[in-house]
């Protein structure tokens, strides 16, 4: 049963996700695919990743049809990459995006046709680079002179054509995107005034097929004005290269980049927006000779996954200092780096969060709610609104299906590792049980 919540006035960001299906409420405790949070934590363990399917199929169809006649979709599975959540994705018709050998392997293990994988990434190994000739995927994103010698190489051994693409940091990136990773000096790609030089490289390898170009610009975009510029910069650039080649690309990879809101202030990306630039730019593609033949794609990862998963964690105590009143979970930094603040955020803010087996309780604002590290990094509640807790509560932090377990510091402190669920229609199942960290101890004879 959903109603609203007396929450804090900042909250209403909380507010308005609480609204999204995934979530539920029933006396006072609050639901999570149908299934009672309280529950998981018991019969999973706590701390605890869980993501909705329902919510995570929903966003990619409506990214489909948002962008529909102009680009398809990918999933960049960094951002999430549990198999099980990929193979979802891929069972509906998405391509997957991977950055490393494990991830390829991930990929894989969805059942993703190796056709539907490109591979990106600034520092590729030879092992790395050698897995994707072997298993034929989509296309091969070059970054560096090393990587095009070595792929043309182990592609010769194989006697095998490689498709690849140049990722070019362009001169002239859209401005926007929370963490920038174009139109200034970057570790990710080609600059674009050296293209000539790159192409040149790729031309002079026989066994490389040139067929693309990957743009990304940066990530959490939240303005959609920002991600027509960035667009509208790939496609003018996929043409440049197209006529410095000679033919039309087959490929153009506009990256990821799309945002979620995480903070008071912050909206959702207007999709209606979104699907107009689409538009747009699909009758650009449609009426140019250079453009009209190429496969355009989006590679997105938070946009896709991260409404659709919480961090759930346990209070173990609450006390005073100084007047302070703080709050000690179970769950930190340790599991959630970004939801601390330290995954690259220049400014520290809350990620949303509930007390889940209190729901609708008064609150009490300016409540610290820190994890079991021993450093004030490992905060994930600075001036938080949240009613009088006790151990035992639940808690959980909304917006984590992206970027959360994969994007942290597991080892620091050697704590346990959380177990990690897929809830769909009211059922949960086990994708990573919870366990411990460590490694067998050969090396001091304790294994
Ligand atoms: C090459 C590439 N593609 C896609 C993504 C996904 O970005 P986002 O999760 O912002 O959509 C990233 C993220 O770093 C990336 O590096």
């Amino acid at each position: 049963m959903k109603h609203d919540l007396p929450l804090h006035p900042d909250n209403k960001l909380t507010q308005r996700l609480l609204q999204q299906t995934s979530f539920g409420q029933h006396e006072g405790e609050l639901s999570f695919g149908g299934v009672a949070v309280r529950e998981l934590v018991e019969r999973y363990g706590s701390p605890l990743y869980a993501i909705d399917a329902e919510t995570v199929l929903h966003r990619h169809r409506q990214l489909v049809a948002a962008l529909a006649g102009f680009a398809q979709v990918y999933f960049s599975i960094k951002a999430n990459p549990q198999p099980a959540v990929a193979a979802l994705l891929v069972a509906q018709g998405a391509g997957l995006e991977v950055a490393s050998g494990g991830e390829l392997l991930r990929a894989l293990a969805a059942k993703c046709p190796p056709h539907r994988i490109l591979f990106a990434g600034p520092a590729k190994g030879r092992e790395e680079l050698a897995m994707a000739v072997e298993h034929g995927i989509g296309e091969v994103h070059l970054e560096n002179y090393e990587e095009i010698a070595i792929l043309g190489e182990l592609a010769r051994w194989a006697d095998r054509k490689v498709m690849v693409a140049l990722r070019i940091n362009p001169s002239a990136a859209a401005a926007g995107g929370a963490m920038r990773m174009g139109g200034k000096p970057a570790a990710f790609g080609f600059d674009e005034e050296t293209i000539e030089e790159a192409m040149a490289a790729v031309a002079a390898q026989p066994f490389l097929h040139l067929d693309g170009l990957h743009v990304f610009a940066g990530t959490q975009v939240l303005d959609a004005q920002v991600l027509r510029q960035q667009w509208t910069c790939a496609l003018t650039l996929a043409v440049e290269m197209g006529q410095r080649l000679g033919r039309p690309l087959q490929r153009i990879d506009l990256g990821g980049g799309l945002g979620i809101p995480y903070h008071p202030g912050q909206t959702e990306l207007d999709l209606v927006a979104v699907t107009q630039a689409a538009a747009e730019l699909a009758a650009r593609c449609r009426e140019d000779p250079w453009l009209q033949q190429a496969q355009v794609l989006v590679e997105p990862g938070r946009w896709l996954v991260g409404p659709a998963g919480v961090y759930l964690m346990r209070v173990r105590a609450v006390k005073q200092s100084r007047g302070q009143r703080f709050v000690m979970a179970d769950g930190g930094m340790h599991h959630h780096l970004a939801a601390s603040g330290n995954l690259g955020q220049v400014i520290k803010l809350d990620y949303p969060l509930v007390a889940a087996t209190r729901m609708g309780q008064p609150e009490q604002a300016q409540t610290q709610l820190a994890g079991p590290l021993c450093t004030p990094l490992d905060t994930l509640g600075r001036q938080t609104a949240l009613p009088e807790l006790a151990a035992g509560d639940v808690l959980a932090v909304l917006q984590s299906g992206a970027y959360g377990l994969s994007a942290s510091p597991v080892g620091f402190l050697s704590h346990a590792m959380p177990a990690e669920v897929l809830v769909q229609n009211g059922k949960a199942s086990c994708m990573r049980r919870a366990g411990s960290f460590e490694q067998p101890l050969v090396n001091l004879g304790l294994a």
